[in-house]
């Protein structure tokens, strides 16, 4: 079953006829609200609001083992997220939409695996690629099918916020390689990873980064809000696409 993890802005699939909702529990404490389950044209999803249903829990907070696992115990095999970012490239502008094909990971203390001494011999999982290519195949179709403008690739640097970053932060990201940045792309992906789910992010970009184009002379919470809108109802229609792509049932959304 393909699962959606939604990130700000995305509390809810409008069209998502909904069957059920789940409170799951986990070794690892409680995911970020109930599971809720729904159809979309005969295809059954479960979505999950990474920050909460009331947009409460910052992303340093959110508790990913939590999360992954209770989709993970409740079917999901492949998943996608959905996850705001900054813009560093200069083809990364406030407004577009982008599916990230590498990330660089600069959060700290977050509870990042699974994994715990005492109990298996320890692995070390490659993690070279860390986005499943056919769910990023899969949403760059869909894309195409709904005539949306995605980006196909880009190295997405997760800070570990909550607060934005300095302009010279930015340009360090810069120089090693950062296109976009964010703060919840780990240790979601790597987590996924370790419970062999098929997982990719959609990187709906908000803003410039701090320091870049229109942000040069800082972030302004209105200006998100504003694009934040229009791209969440692009979202919404690309993810109705990628779950009914496959699926026999013809479906007029
Ligand atoms: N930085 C970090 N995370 C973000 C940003 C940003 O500029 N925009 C949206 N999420």
């Amino acid at each position: 079953m393909l699962g959606i993890i939604g990130g700000t802005g995305l509390t809810k699939l409008a069209n998502l006829e909904i069957t059920r909702r789940q409170v799951a529990r986990t070794p690892y404490g409680e995911p970020s609200g109930a599971l809720t389950f729904g159809m979309l044209c005969g295809v059954e999803i479960v979505f999950l609001a990474r920050h909460g249903y009331g947009h409460t829990i910052p992303p340093h907070e959110v508790n990913y083992r939590a999360n992954l696992w209770a989709l993970k115990e409740h079917g999901v095999d492949r998943l996608v997220s959905v996850a705001t970012v900054g813009g560093i490239h200069p083809e990364i502008r406030a407004g577009g939409l982008v599916v990230p094909d590498q990330l660089i990971d600069y959060t700290w203390g977050r509870a990042h695996t699974y994994s715990v001494s005492g109990e298996k011999p320890v692995t070390h999982l490659d993690f070279t690629e860390p986005y499943c290519s056919e769910m990023r195949h899969d949403i760059l179709r869909a894309a195409i099918k709904k005539n949306i403008h995605i980006r196909d690739g880009g190295v997405y640097a997760v800070a570990q916020g909550p607060r934005l970053e300095t302009a010279a932060e930015i340009n360090r990201m810069e120089r090693d390689g950062a296109d976009m940045v964010g703060m919840t792309g780990m240790p979601e992906a790597y987590l996924a990873r370790e419970l062999e789910l098929c997982y990719a992010a959609i990187g709906v970009i908000v803003n410039d980064a701090a320091g870049r184009g229109a942000s040069k002379n800082g972030i302004r919470e209105e200006d998100i809000q504003r694009v934040l809108s229009d791209l969440m109802s692009r979202v919404r229609v690309l993810l109705e696409e990628l779950v009914v792509m496959d699926s026999p049932d013809s479906c007029q959304n």
